[in-house]
């Protein structure tokens, strides 16, 4: 361990690459319900408690955690869709707070969002093509004829035909609606893009392909990503580094190889041994459900110690960790955890060797001199005209293949 542990608002500032991206003590609340219509007297809803973060250029940062733990909240606060209570957000260095409405529109430019449901978030009436180039209209970008030029252009770089570009949402199969939905975040060439559970409403086999589709356009256009997700399974297999969120805060973040070779918290650990390996030919899948004792406690009566506590298997009942809040210390090399007895846990029941859990349970081809892995048998998500809907996947990418289709 470090002789100077540094402390939460470090990590914004923490080494190992330019930051793109960074939440400095972001807090958010909520009026919850039941107080006067001016929400006067009602109680705060604490949804985002002191989150510090630094997203580096090119790479992809994880969030995790269970539904409820303020995943969303802090992707809207990250692109300033909904207004901090309190801390900063900076893109490229620069206060989001400080930027006038036009500015803000400038940076939305460079920082865009893929939804988590590609069926809600399409207009029915429009074609994917004018889907694709309304961002392009908002921004007053090109002409009419360079504008469609362009949306053409990025539907075709996610597998559309300009045939199939002409038609409305509800002809496409899930995964090539999540494919326009990420073609219009993506038509206005951003550096960062935030994408919120984008694979958690496809079936599994499409999820894989969705998933190598966003890795060669990271790997094409050096985007940086935050990936939000609460299957750890594809946190493994897809992220550069994780943060572990509970009840609004950050309990862990490290380099995705660290955090699950070792983690240190007991939320993480929960976690992790959540994860189920798939039955070996079977249609099994992973749900990332920790297996924990006891309820989250409540956004508007937090604990006032460590947030855990009532559910931690090491700190429940010890007076520290009822008492004091642990703050987010640097542990080791780049790796924070916020708890009083960290690493208390042993690893994970299931852990083999790192990456090989998530390569079993999303069906990638095992990396090199690995042993091959057993693979899950999924139903495919055939598209509604028959369309194949399949990327070739090379060796090591998230395989169709590798589902045993
Ligand atoms: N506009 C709002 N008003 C009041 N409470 C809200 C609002 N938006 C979110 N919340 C509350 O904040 C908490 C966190 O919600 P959020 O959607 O950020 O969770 P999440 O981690 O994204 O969950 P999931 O995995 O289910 O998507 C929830 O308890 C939610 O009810
Ligand atoms: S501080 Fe205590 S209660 Fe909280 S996670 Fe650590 S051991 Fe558990
Ligand atoms: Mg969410």
């Amino acid at each position: 361990m470090n002789g100077e542990q540094r402390m939460n608002g470090d990590v914004a500032t923490e080494g190992g690459g330019e930051l793109i991206l960074q939440a400095e003590h972001l807090y958010k609340s909520f009026a919850a319900p039941g107080g006067n219509r001016l929400g006067r007297s009602a109680q705060q809803a604490i949804v985002l408690d002191d989150v510090s973060l630094g997203v580096r250029r090119g790479e992809t940062f994880g969030l995790v955690g269970e539904s409820g733990c303020g995943k969303s909240t802090l992707a809207r606060c990250l692109l300033r869709l909904l207004e901090p209570s309190g801390g900063r957000v900076l893109f490229d260095e620069v206060d989001l707070a400080t930027l006038d409405r036009d500015a803000l529109r400038a940076v939305r430019r460079r920082l865009q969002f893929v939804f988590q449901d590609p069926f809600a978030s399409l207009d029915p009436r429009m074609s994917a093509r004018a889907i694709v180039e309304e961002p392009l209209l908002v921004h007053g970008i090109g002409d009419r004829d360079e504008r469609r030029r362009a949306a053409i252009e990025v539907l075709s770089e996610v597998g559309l035909t300009p045939e199939q570009a002409q038609r409305p949402p509800h002809a496409f199969s899930g995964g090539q609606r999540q494919r326009i939905g990420i073609a219009r975040a993506f038509v206005l060439r951003p550096e960062v893009a935030i994408l919120d559970e984008p694979i958690s409403a496809l079936d599994v086999s499409v999820q894989a392909q969705v998933l190598n589709l966003l890795r060669r356009l990271q790997l094409e256009h050096g985007l940086s990503y935050v990936f939000i997700t609460h299957d750890l399974a594809v946190a493994e297999y897809f992220c550069d580094r994780v943060a572990v969120l509970y009840l609004g805060q950050v309990v862990e973040l490290a380099e995705r190889e660290t955090l699950f070779r070792r983690p240190l918290h007991p939320y993480s650990f929960s976690l992790l041994s959540a994860v189920p390996v798939p039955a070996l030919g079977g249609r099994e899948r992973r749900v990332a459900r920790p297996q924990l004792i006891g309820e989250v406690a409540s956004l508007t009566e937090r604990p006032a110690g460590c947030p855990f506590e009532p559910r931690c298997p090491v700190g429940r009942g010890r007076e520290v960790c009822k008492r004091e809040r642990p703050p987010l210390r640097e542990l080791d090399a780049r790796h924070w955890a916020a708890c009083h007895f960290p690493g208390e846990v042993g690893l994970p029941p299931r852990a083999a060797t790192p990456g090989a859990r998530a390569e079993r349970a999303i069906g990638v081809a095992p990396r090199p001199g690995a042993s091959p892995a057993p693979l899950a048998d999924t139903m495919a998500d055939e598209p509604p005209n028959g369309e194949s809907d399949a990327d070739a996947a090379p060796a090591g990418e998230v395989s169709h293949q590798g589902l045993g289709q």
